[in-house]
Order: C-alpha cells, then structure tokens, then sequence
C-alpha cells in the first residue's frame, strides 16, 4: 500500500505543488484508489485556494469529493483518457483527477482543484461559485479571497498544468517503488542475518558482525595477538574489551595504552616502568603497565602512532615477552596477552618505511578489521534503539521511538564517525525531544538531513519564466534519473512517462549524457 504521509515532504512534490500554485492557482490533494483523501489532513496543509481547505474540513464537501472521485476512476478504468476533468459541485469549480497507475492497478489519484473551465460563461460561474461556497459556511472573507484568485483556463491550456500534475503521479509511482524495493531490500537482509545482535557490549546482527562474532569465538581462548584495524569510533576498543573478558585471563588486568598520547620518554616509562633516581622526578620505583598486566591483557590503542624507537621496544616485548625498567640493567619477564589497534594503514606504513615490517607481522598474527558502519547500514536501526534505550536507563519517562521517516534519514547518512558519530546523534536527538515521546527528522542534526536532501531536485524555482522553471525541474528530475538507474534510459523514460527517443532528445538538450556527468 501507498504511504501518503510520506510524499507530502518529498522535495520535487513540494516544488511542483509551489509551481502549480504560484502559476494557476491551483491546489492538489492525494486520494486513495476509492478517492478518500489521503496525505495530511486538510487543517495542516497551507492551501493557497483558502475555499479548498475550508471545504475539505467539512465532512459533506469532501465525502462528495470521495464519491466524485471514486466514480471517475472507475470511468477512467474503462477509458482511453489519462485524466478527467469534473465539477465540484460543493464548490462549484473544477478539478482535474489523475489516476496513480501501478501495473495497471490503480492506486490512487492525484486531483488538482480549484480552477474553472473557461468555456463556461465567466459570471456565472463565478456567481455559482459564490453560493456554493455561502451555502457551506465558508466567511466572506473566505469566499472573497477564493472569487478574486480563482483562475480561468483555457481547454488547451489543460494540457499544461495537467503534465505537471501528471509528473505528481509520476513521482509518487517512483518513489513508492524505490521505498518498496528498499523495505524489500531491507526484509531480505534481514532474513539473511543470524540470529545474533550482541556480542558483550557489541551490537549488530549484519553479515560482517556476524562474522566478526565468530572470529572471536575461535580466537579468544588462543592468547595469539590481535591486531584490530578500523575508521575512528567503529568500536576498536569494544572488540579488545570483549577478546579479554571472554577469555581464559578475564579475572586477570586488562590494561589500556594509548600509544599517541605521550612523548617516548614518558610512554617508555610508562609502559615498563623506572628505577628511583633514574631521570628528574624519579623519587622512587614505578611498576610498568606491562608488569601490572602480567597474566592478563595489555591494549595498546593507536600502535600505530609510536616512534621507532619505541617500536624496537615493543618488539622485544612481543617475541620475547622481556622488557627493561627506564634506568635499569636488570631484564624483567612478563607473561602478557598483547591486542593492538589503529586506524592508520600498517601495510602502507611498512611499505612507506614508518613501521617496522617485522613488528608489523608479529602484531599481525590474527587481524580484525572492522567494518565502517556505512557499509553494514543494517545495524543502524539496532543502534540507534541500543543508544537511545541505554542513555534513558536512568530516567523514569518511557522509552522513545524513532519515527520512520527519522530512521530512513539516519540510514541514508554516510557516518564518517561511525557508531561513535551515531551514539552522539542519538543523544542529542534525546535532548532535542524533551518531553516528546518520538524522536522526529527534524531533531536530528543538519548534516544528516542535508544528506538526505543530496539526490534530490535542489531548488527548482517558482518565480521567472515558466518554461524555464519547468526545464529546470525537467532537467534535475531526468539528471537524478539517470544516476538513480545507472543510465537505463528505458527504465527511466517508462518512470517519467515519456519515450525513450524523447529521453534521449531530452539528455542531449541538457547536455546530460554520461561521460559528461561523470566528469562534472
Ligand atoms: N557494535 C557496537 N555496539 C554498540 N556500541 C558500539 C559499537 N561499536 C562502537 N560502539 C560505541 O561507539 C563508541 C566508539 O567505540 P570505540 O571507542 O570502541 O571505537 P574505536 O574504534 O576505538 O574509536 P577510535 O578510533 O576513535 O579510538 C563507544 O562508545 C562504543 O561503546
Ligand atoms: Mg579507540
């Protein structure tokens, strides 16, 4: 079934139902295949006809409305004819209803109102339209302001604004086979997936987690060093956290080095510790990590960040599992676990002379690379619950949901942050919602909104020439078009209604054809 809620926010529907006001003064509303009206309801829609608005809230006018239009598309079903053009009689002025076909189904309609067929005699119409309009209750004011913008059109200028109306359809058809393919899509991943989503404190249940879980099954009990690789905040740590406390050293230390965050001289003491007196500030023995970590786990974060000289020492620890204290002559044996991480490249680091080749391998012995989230998009949904549910844990107000349209939005982002980024998305989606009990679009930032926006008609305009709103409009939808079908003008001239020799008229007009778009 049709989601109508969802076309009311779609840029190029926004931008044609603006064209289509700006220019004819002309509204449109969504029906059903039985010609309820569908959308938003008519009190919170803007209608730019206010005789429009203050009927359809009226049970009689818009009940007629239903009939009317259910009538019609059942004619239209038998018929040749794209469209029909009717009276209103509530209101007295026409309308205009396109069937929204799918398959040869109707799903629905898109109808224009608010104009009147000018082959009529003006006054009286106008004078009809009048009474209607006082008969139902609307002010004077109301019925004014209708009289004075109403727009007279011509039979052969149906055409015009009908095409426009048309691309209504159009968009509608598109976009509600894009969303099921993509729910479809989604159904299908999800069958795929395992049944697990929780690895510790690791959530997800796509493919690559799934197999991250089972690397991490077969090697916790190994006490082989791993070597974690991955884009910031893609849950490094979390990895290293759950190998340790999953394996046979769990009540032993599991201690953290970020290897970035000193100077040599400091990390090296840090790391294996000093004797007393043996730089400034020495005043007594320091134990080093390593030696705090013995029988345990020892992560050492961002490896990739340490000096050579530095890496020389590591290197001792790990083939040896030796180490000397800043100061002393004395070698200690330590019996330590090593994991390590980076987001750096190590292979190019070797290949480029910057990390040792043969830390490099003995790091290396088992290798997790993490995937970034914008390729394993199914876990967003889960995530963002996840987060959402663990940072109201402590408050007593019940737990809030993502809105659908919220979701589509997180799911098109690219998260260069990755589960990091998205953990800070949601709570300050949690703070923006204050006592709501949903979390909407609009409370998420504007780099994900933005996002969103990218592959859709930018800004078609509504005032100039028509004709060159109406090519603008032609030219994003067909530009988009071809992206979105890799260049099938087949596909896209049956999705725009037109034929495939007029596309390509159309493409090389625009100056759209392929290798041109690529390179701009
Ligand atoms: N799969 C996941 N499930 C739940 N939370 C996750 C997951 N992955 C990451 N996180 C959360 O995202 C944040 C970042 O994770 P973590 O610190 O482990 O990433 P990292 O790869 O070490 O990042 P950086 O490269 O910045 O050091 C943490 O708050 C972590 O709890
Ligand atoms: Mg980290």
């Amino acid at each position: 079934m049709i989601n109508w809620d969802e076309f009311e926010h779609i840029h190029v529907i926004k931008k044609l139902k603006e064209i289509l006001s700006s220019w004819w003064n002309i509204d449109i509303v969504f029906t059903n295949e039985q010609g309820q009206l569908k959308g938003m309801a008519p009190q919170s829609v803007k209608f730019c006809n206010p005789a429009v608005s203050a009927l359809l809230t009226k049970n009689a006018a818009s009940e007629n409305l239903t009939d009317l239009v259910s009538k019609t598309l059942e004619e239209l079903r038998h018929s040749e004819h794209r469209y029909s053009i009717r009276k209103w009689d509530p209101a007295g002025y026409d309308l205009a209803i396109v069937p929204i076909t799918i398959d040869n189904d109707f799903m629905g309609s898109v109808v224009a109102m608010g104009f009147l067929n000018s082959s009529d005699s003006a006054s009286n119409r106008l004078n009809e339209v009048r009474e209607r309009l006082a008969a139902f209750g609307a002010s004077e004011q109301v019925i004014d302001k209708a009289i004075s913008t109403i727009k007279f059109i011509e039979n052969q200028e149906h055409s015009h604004f009908l095409e426009l109306v048309e691309l209504v359809a159009q968009e509608v058809i598109t976009l509600h086979l894009e969303i099921t393919t993509r729910e479809n899509r989604i159904k299908e991943l999800n069958k795929e997936l395992g049944s697990r989503y929780k690895y510790d404190n690791m959530i997800g249940k796509s493919k690559p987690m799934q197999s991250l879980y089972s690397l991490l099954d077969k090697i916790k009990h190994a006490g082989s060093t791993v070597l974690v690789q991955g884009e910031n905040g893609t849950g490094k740590e979390l990895i290293a956290r759950a190998i340790h406390y999953n394996s046979d050293r769990k009540d032993k230390p599991f201690v953290i080095q970020n290897c970035s965050a000193f100077n040599d001289n400091l990390l090296e003491s840090e790391l294996f510790g000093h004797v007393k007196g043996s730089f400034t500030g020495a005043v007594k023995d320091k134990k080093g990590l390593f030696e705090m970590a013995d029988k345990g786990t020892f992560f050492l974060d961002e490896i990739g960040d340490t000096s050579p000289t530095m890496q020389v020492k590591l290197l001792r620890v790990l083939q040896e599992g030796t180490f000397i204290p800043v100061g002393s002559t004395e070698m200690r044996r330590v019996d330590v676990r090593i994991l390590a991480a980076t987001n750096k490249n190590l292979k190019e680091m070797v290949e480029q002379g910057t990390f040792r080749e043969d830390l490099y391998y003995r790091l290396n012995v088992i290798n997790i690379s993490v995937p970034p989230l914008r390729e394993r998009k199914e876990d967003i949904p889960l995530l963002a619950e996840f987060f959402l549910a663990n940072s109201q844990k402590n408050e007593s107000n019940v737990r809030k949901a993502l809105t659908k349209r919220a979701l589509e939005k997180l799911y098109d982002y690219s998260w260069p942050g990755n589960v990091r980024e998205l953990q800070n998305e949601m709570e300050r989606a949690l703070v923006l919602s204050g006592a709501e009990s949903k979390i909407t679009a609009d409370m998420l930032s504007p780099k994900v909104l933005e996002a969103n926006e990218k592959g859709k008609v930018q800004g078609a305009r509504v005032h100039g020439r028509l004709k060159d709103a109406l090519e603008d409009l032609e030219k994003e939808m067909i530009k988009v078009g071809l992206r979105r079908t890799g260049w099938n003008k087949s596909k896209l001239a049956k999705e725009l209604g037109i034929s495939r020799a007029g596309l390509i008229m159309k493409v090389e007009k625009y100056g759209l054809d392929k290798r041109k778009m690529l390179k701009g």
